[in-house]
């Protein structure tokens, strides 16, 4: 459900050829969060697939999905909750591997984040493999939490990222490439 017509915002997006490793085309939204007006465009776009329904935190993805996903629980008025990489954090955690389209990884969360029952959306900066997202779906679950779905700023069709997502659970994408 991208929308029809790309957004001027779009245009900060750059294509970076090649990295983190040969064959792979980086979608960098380091431009976007450079720019004030065009940042907060973004934000406003992925807020406004929420609201009307009630959302008690946004989750985000470290890394840069704690960029856009702790911007949008700000703009929100909800509280923010971190998904990282391991070993970061401090207290009891629940963690879930998974592998993606360079590498394989595993993500972790605090056992105690959220209370059962919260309703949450999962949000990150981009939608590949879907690797990534659907782990942390089913580590948030492992919660007790209700995943309302999830949100990315920029979705690379044609990776089977949204094939892999559960059928029927909203995966919101501002753009697709
Ligand atoms: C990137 C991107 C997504 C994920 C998408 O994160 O930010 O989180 O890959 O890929 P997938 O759909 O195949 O799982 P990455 O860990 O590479 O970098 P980051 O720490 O900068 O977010
Ligand atoms: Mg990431």
């Amino acid at each position: 459900d991208a929308t029809v017509a790309a957004p001027t915002w779009a245009a900060r997006l750059r294509d970076i050829a090649d990295f983190p490793k040969p064959g792979i085309l980086f979608k960098d939204i380091m431009p976007l969060l450079a720019d004030g007006d065009d940042f907060r465009a973004a934000i406003a776009a992925m807020c406004a697939r929420w609201r009307g329904q009630r959302l008690d935190a946004v989750v985000g993805i470290e890394s840069r999905g704690f960029i856009l996903g702790a911007a949008m629980a700000h703009e929100l008025g909800i509280g923010f909750v971190p998904v990282r990489k391991p070993g970061k954090l401090p207290g009891k955690v629940l963690r879930e591997e998974y592998t993606l389209e360079y590498r394989s990884d595993c993500i972790e969360m605090h056992a105690d984040a959220l209370p059962a029952g919260a309703r949450v959306a999962v949000i990150d900066d981009v939608l590949a493999t879907g690797g990534t997202l659907v782990a942390a779906l089913a580590l948030v679950r492992r919660l007790g939490v209700d995943v309302v779905g999830a949100g990315v700023l920029v979705e690379l069709d044609g990776l089977g990222g949204r094939g892999r997502w559960e059928a029927g659970l909203p995966l919101h994408a501002e753009l697709v490439y």
